[in-house]
């Protein structure tokens, strides 16, 4: 048997996983491009319309590339903060908005660089891979804050300089070969140890150290539920895998 509207999943999977989620403490969600697909901000991944299939990480997304050449960078950048900026949250983030706002305490550790989880409304968000609405100087490091991006996509836009030494501006995103920023992993690892549940929504589970929360999580005996229309390299840490959109497979689990 399986639910109306929710495609092939069996009825038997989304009730254990509503139970397993219930739980009787904090509940963890790490999201990954997935959550924000059905808002219209594209993935990396996905064959055709991720942007690893049509952009070569190794020229936009490491320091290497930022030394190269920082117009094409930052015109990149600029093009998906305009992208994100003319999204909106989709019923995924609302479903996990509407489940704070019960009282139930719900840790948001993400991998996305936009802020649709916050515009839902959920205020506990650990953004492990930085954020496109924030930008700091490449040399001192000061945060900087600049006007809104150019409508459409230019292939060149010069950063501009920091106004507190020779330094440009760059995105205040992690980069390949960067590290994640201390306080926000610091502050999900705690989350994770505290919760009696990790959901696992829209992510290919190939980037590490993001990757490994959910074996961390069995590891320490909670259940990870995954929410995927396709497959992931999380394989055997995860207790139940529902094969769906977040946009129906959240909203059917926590209904409002
Ligand atoms: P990926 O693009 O690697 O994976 C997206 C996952 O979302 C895939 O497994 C899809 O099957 C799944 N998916 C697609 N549509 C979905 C939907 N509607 N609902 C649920 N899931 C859906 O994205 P990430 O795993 O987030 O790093 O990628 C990890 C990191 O790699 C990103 O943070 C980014 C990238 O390089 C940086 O920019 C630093």
């Amino acid at each position: 048997m399986t639910d109306a509207g929710l495609g092939a999943i069996p009825t038997v999977d989304l009730d254990r996983a509503r139970r397993l989620l219930a739980g009787d403490g904090p509940l963890a969600v790490l999201t990954g491009a997935g959550m924000s697909a059905e808002s219209g901000v594209p993935t990396f991944r996905d064959a055709q319309t991720g942007l690893w299939a049509r952009f070569d990480p190794s020229e936009l997304a490491t320091p290497e590339a930022w030394s190269h050449d920082r117009d094409t960078v930052w015109a990149w950048y600029r093009w998906r903060q305009h992208l994100v900026s003319g999204s909106q949250p989709n019923p995924g983030h609302e479903a996990l908005a509407a489940l704070a706002r019960t009282g139930r305490r719900v840790e948001i550790i993400t991998q996305n660089v936009d802020d649709l989880h916050e515009r839902a409304g959920n205020h506990e968000v650990h953004h492990l891979h930085g954020s496109l609405l924030r930008h700091r100087c490449d040399s001192c490091g000061a945060g900087s804050v600049i006007g809104p991006p150019p409508s459409g996509q230019l292939s060149q836009l010069t950063p501009p300089r920091c106004r507190d030494c020779a330094g440009h501006i760059r995105p205040d995103i992690v980069w390949f070969g960067e590290p994640l920023p201390a306080r926000e992993w610091d502050s999900a690892s705690t989350a994770l140890a505290e919760a009696s549940a990790l959901l696992v929504v829209g992510t290919s589970g190939l980037v590490h150290p993001a990757a490994s929360l959910p074996s961390i999580a069995a590891r320490s005996g909670i259940p990870v539920i995954e929410v995927n229309p396709g497959h992931s390299g999380l394989g055997a840490a995860v207790t139940i895998h529902l094969r769906g959109p977040a946009g129906s497979i959240l909203p059917a689990l926590f209904p409002s």
